[in-house]
């Protein structure tokens, strides 16, 4: 069964000009775009997106990188999604990512990172939410 994941090409990705890049990566890598937009999260907005880490040593400057610049975020549909996009991007530091992913060619650090992914299919549900109507992924369906 096809199933959908939240990505965001972060500021960095966009501020790099890796976007369409990137974006390659992904459409050539059988994932479907149904829902897409370019946006500039303010702090408060990024601190809601990464609440989950409001305790973690990096919240802060997290939340900073992710407020810094303009973003991409973007709902995708594949068979099972969240887990195939989280091996595409691959590990969270780029020095630990596997050859071929994502991180490990365009990341420049743990936080800078280039792309988010959701981590479970329940979250890709709220976190595309967060940032699209239900009306804008149907629309983008047709
Ligand atoms: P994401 O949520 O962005 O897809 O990344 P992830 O699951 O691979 O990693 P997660 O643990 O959820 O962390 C969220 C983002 O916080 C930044 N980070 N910095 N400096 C650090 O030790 C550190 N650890 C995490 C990264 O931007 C990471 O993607
Ligand atoms: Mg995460």
């Amino acid at each position: 069964m096809k199933e959908r994941t939240l990505a965001i090409l972060k500021p960095d990705c966009i501020k790099a000009g890796f976007a369409g890049k990137v974006l390659d990566r992904i459409l050539q890598a059988g994932f479907e775009l149904v829902a897409m937009k370019l946006t500039k999260m303010d702090v408060k907005t990024a601190g809601a997106f990464y609440a989950v880490h409001k305790e973690r040593h990096f919240y802060g400057e997290l939340v900073e990188f992710m407020s810094s610049g303009r973003c991409v975020p973007m709902v995708l549909e594949k068979e099972n999604a969240v887990e195939d996009f989280r091996k595409l991007i691959g590990a969270t530091d780029p020095a630990e990512a596997a050859e071929g992913t994502i991180r490990k060619e365009f990341a420049s650090s743990k936080q800078n990172n280039i792309v988010h992914g959701s981590d479970s299919p329940e979250n890709a549900k709220l976190e595309a939410a967060f940032f699209f109507s239900e009306a804008e992924l149907i629309q983008n369906k047709n």
